[in-house]
Order: C-alpha cells, then sequence, then structure tokens
C-alpha cells in the first residue's frame, strides 16, 4: 500500500535504535520506491550538529548496518538529501521554533521519540503546546514502557493530556518481524489448525526465545531489568497473545487487540515453583555480573514460566516461555505439541510420538509439522514420525528478502494503521500481570540460579518440564 509524503521527526537521531534500526529502515524502504519524493525526515537531538554533520552520521551508520550492495551511491545520495537535522533541548526551548520551520502544511506528521521514556511527557508536551503536532499527527514510542504498572499509567496519562489514542503507536518490534506476523496468517488463513486449537486437542505449547548475545554494553540498563521486563512483559507475551487469541472478526486494529488483551487479562497469577530464573557465570569476563558491573546483581539474563490462561479454550493446556541470553544458539520458535491420538489400532509395540507444529521465527525461517506415517518395508505396520519442513526461503524463493521489523513498523506509522501497535490498555494489563512475579521474586529474596555461557539454561528451567513429564525442544 503506497503511503503519502510526510514529514518525520526522529527525537534522540544520533542514538543507538536511530543509526542500528531506525535510518537503515528508512533507507531500505526508499531504496525499495515506498517512500515518496519530497517527503522529509528531520534528525533531532542534542548532539550540536548541523544538516551535513547529521548526513555524515547516517551515511556512516548505513555503511556500519547494512551491507554494501545495499548502498548504491545516487540512493545513498538522494536519501542523505531528504535529511534535516535540529539541535533540541527536551527540556527547555532551544531548537523548538526551529523545528517548527520544518513542519510543512499538507503532509503526514510524524515523531518518533527514540529517547529515554523519562522525556516522552516533555516531549508530548511541548510538541502540542508549541503547535507543531496536529490532531492528526502521529507519536511513536519505544519499550521499555515503564518498569512496572504505575510508571506505564504514568506515562500513558502524560501521552493522554497531548495525544489521542488513536495518534500514539507503541513499538513492539516482535509484531514487525515477518514470521510473527505469518502466525496470524497460519492460524486464521487455514482451515487445518484452527478446529484444533484448544485445550482438547493440544497438550502444551513452548515459546523460546534464546539469544547468543551477553548483555555486553548494555550491562547497564539492562541491570535494572531482568529478562522478565526486557523480553517476558512485551515481547513473548505477545508472541503468546497472538498463539492463544481467539479469531478476530477483521484484521484491524481495535478488534486484534481487544483480543489479545482478553489473553493477557485471563493468564492466571504464577505460583512460585513456576518460574525459574537463571544468570549467566562464566570465566574470563564472559558472565553477567562482570558485563552488568555489578558483583551483587540477583537481576536474572534468563527465565523460564510455565503459564496458564484460564478461558474456555485453554483451561488445561500449560503455555511454558523461556528466553535467555548467552544461550547455546539464536533460536526463537513456538512448538504446539498435540495430544495423542485416543485409541491405537496398531498395537502397543508401535512408538507414538505426538503431533507436533513447529513455528521457526528466528533464524530459518519457517514451519516443521510432524506426523506419523508406515515405515516402508515389509514386517508389518511399524510406525514413525516424520517432518513436513518447510523453510520460508526454500518456499518462497532464495532472493527471498525479508524486511527488517522496524521497515514495517515505521511505514504503518505513516499509513496510520496501529493493528501491529499495542494500545495502552494493552501494556498496562501486561505489568498488571508482570508486577506480582516480579514482587513475588523480591519477597523470596531470590538469587537466580547460574548458567554456564553457551548452554541451555539453568538445570531448574529443564527441572520445571520434568516434574510435568514434558521436555523442552533443544536448542540447537
Ligand atoms: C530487545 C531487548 O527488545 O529485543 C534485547 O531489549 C533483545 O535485550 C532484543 O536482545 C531481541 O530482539 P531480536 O529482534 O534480536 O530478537
Amino acid at each position: 500500500i503506497p503511503v503519502d509524503c510526510f514529514d518525520l521527526v526522529i527525537f534522540g537521531a544520533t542514538g543507538d535504535l536511530a543509526r542500528r534500526k531506525i535510518l537503515p529502515g528508512l533507507y531500505r524502504r526508499w531504496k525499495e520506491g515506498q517512500i515518496p519524493e519530497g517527503s522529509q525526515i528531520v534528525g533531532a537531538a542534542r548532539s550540536d550538529l548541523d544538516a551535513d554533520g547529521f548526513r555524515e552520521l547516517v551515511r556512516a551508520a548505513l555503511e556500519e548496518f547494512l551491507p554494501k550492495a545495499e548502498l548504491l551511491p545516487e540512493t545513498v545520495a538522494s536519501f542523505l538529501g531528504m535529511l534535516g537535522y535540529v539541535t533540541i533541548d527536551a527540556r527547555g526551548d532551544a531548537g523548538w521554533p526551529e523545528l517548527a520551520g520544518f513542519m510543512r502544511a499538507g503532509m503526514v506528521r510524524a515523531f518518533y521519540f527514540s529517547v529515554a521514556p523519562a522525556l516522552f511527557g516533555d516531549l508530548a508536551q511541548r510538541l502540542k503546546e508549541r503547535g507543531i503536532a496536529d490532531r492528526d499527527s502521529r507519536i511513536v514510542v519505544e519499550k521499555p514502557f515503564g518498569k512496572n504498572l504505575s510508571t506505564a499509567r504514568r506515562l500513558n496519562e502524560s501521552l493522554a493530556s497531548y495525544f489521542h489514542e488513536d495518534q500514539i503507536y507503541r513499538i513492539d518490534h516482535y509484531l514487525g518481524k515477518e514470521t510473527v506476523q505469518n502466525l496470524m496468517a497460519v492460524r486464521f488463513a487455514n482451515i487445518l489448525f484452527e478446529p484444533l486449537w484448544n485445550a482438547q486437542y493440544i497438550d502444551h505449547v513452548q515459546i523460546t526465545v534464546a539469544e547468543t548475545v551477553g548483555v555486553g554494553g548494555r550491562g547497564e540498563y539492562y541491570d535494572t531489568s531482568g529478562a522478565i521486563r526486557d523480553m517476558v512483559q512485551n515481547h513473548m507475551m505477545q508472541l503468546l497473545c497472538l498463539i492463544a487469541m481467539e479469531p478476530p472478526n477483521c484484521f484491524e486494529p481495535d478488534a486484534m487487540r481487544d483480543e489479545k488483551l482478553k489473553v493477557i487479562r485471563a493468564l492466571d497469577p504464577l505460583a512460585p515453583a513456576e518460574v525459574v530464573r537463571g544468570q549467566y557465570r562464566g570465566k574470563d569476563g564472559d558472565d553477567y555480573l562482570t558485563e552488568a558491573g555489578n558483583p551483587d546483581s540477583r537481576t536474572e539474563s534468563f527465565v523460564a514460566m510455565k503459564l496458564h490462561v484460564s478461558n474456555w479454550r485453554w483451561k488445561g493446556t500449560p503455555f511454558y516461555l523461556r528466553t535467555g541470553k548467552r544461550l547455546r544458539a539464536r533460536t526463537s520458535e513456538i512448538s504446539v505439541t498435540f495430544k495423542e491420538p485416543p485409541h491405537s489400532i496398531f498395537g502397543e509395540s508401535n512408538q507414538w510420538r505426538a503431533n507436533m507444529l513447529v513455528i521457526r521465527l528466528q533464524p530459518d525461517e519457517g514451519m516443521d509439522l510432524r506426523v506419523m506415517i508406515k515405515e516402508p518395508g515389509p514386517g508389518g505396520m511399524r510406525l514413525k514420525d516424520v517432518a513436513l519442513d518447510m523453510s520460508f526461503a526454500e518456499a518462497l524463493g532464495d532472493d527471498l528478502d525479508i524486511p527488517d521489523a522496524y521497515e514495517r513498523l515505521i511505514m504503518d506509522v505513516i499509513r496510520g494503521n496501529q493493528t501491529l501497535f499495542m494500545r495502552g490498555d494493552e501494556v498496562e494489563a501486561a505489568w498488571g500481570w508482570v508486577d506480582p512475579v516480579l514482587e513475588m521474586m523480591d519477597e523470596r529474596g531470590d538469587v537466580p540460579e547460574p548458567y554456564e555461557p553457551g548452554s541451555t539454561g539453568p538445570e531448574g528451567s529443564m527441572m520445571l518440564m520434568h516434574r510435568d513429564g514434558r521436555r523442552w525442544r533443544e536448542i540447537k
């Protein structure tokens, strides 16, 4: 869907996210001809730069974060030509009149707050009071959207004093991932799965987001956050919602978000035995405490949980979630294990394997359905489970160019489509569920269980499954 001409202002334009994701994403959309000529991107930050200085910074970012083959000299030059810059003080007066001067009538206006959440309110207020933003303008905000329910509420309230909910785009970049959107296609564009998609036929669901990276240079931020805040409250919760939600009646923002919200509200509180936290502890600096710069840290770099969605569809089917840093491989996947057939006509000697649907989110995006077949041969009816395995790259062509999540999301902001963004009540409901988990950890003075860097997480995570007679899928 084509987009209209726009003025996009990026606050925090010299920061890591802007250099790594937002500006390279915009460049790629420009290269694909999706950004109309005449659009304008204005960087706004504290750094004392002029427009040329900013263009050089952006050129360097494109060179650092995009493959060389994508950097066509003429396309880069015309992209840089779209950029402007203003040195701005988010809490003062400097730069605001200049920013107002960039705004043109008749353009879609969007403001990307790629800054610390503590500044959201200041930016919103100045944009509104100085008449830079109007009723049609959009603002984009990044995580962390609060640290708990009360801070998230305060953020929502401060944004709501100046903007309507239909103007606020809260990013969860997982929703921009092609394979995450594919979850909805698999569920709601096929008749095959939905009739079985409930506790009567599904034994359990596993959601794994494993990373090989440690907290590295982000130790300071991460240590005040931990895996539950950093990954579970947002990305993992969104994945759970897409798997567990009822079919919305259409693919429209509120229809989708209403259904996701119902899932979050149906989550039972976690019991203490249903959560395991871990921390990677290794030698030679490959160690959470060293990277976090905090020898006493009790922050988790890994968490595994068993969740229950208490509604008619899911009562009795547990959802196991795990995510962690410095694990054996970078793998994100969702596996749905079905129940066994009620009766075996093939006799006891045959080994049953439950049907399983695995949706690989990254890397090697694809789907794998495990089914039972007859093993060829004259020796009677022997069964075997095999994979109907599909990799998207093979199925859709090797030159498949999967756009980065941010590319899709920024274009959706310009189109005015909020379907893949979180609504305020959704974020609050997610914090409302996470808060008691964090409090429980605090109360029991819980120290995360150590695990080796490059392993599959702490022993306790395995036990969480073994107790239920189940096991995690291998991280490989
Ligand atoms: C971010 C988290 O939101 O998501 C990071 O803050 C994490 O800690 C990242 O590494 C994972 O995203 P992706 O797209 O690499 O799976």
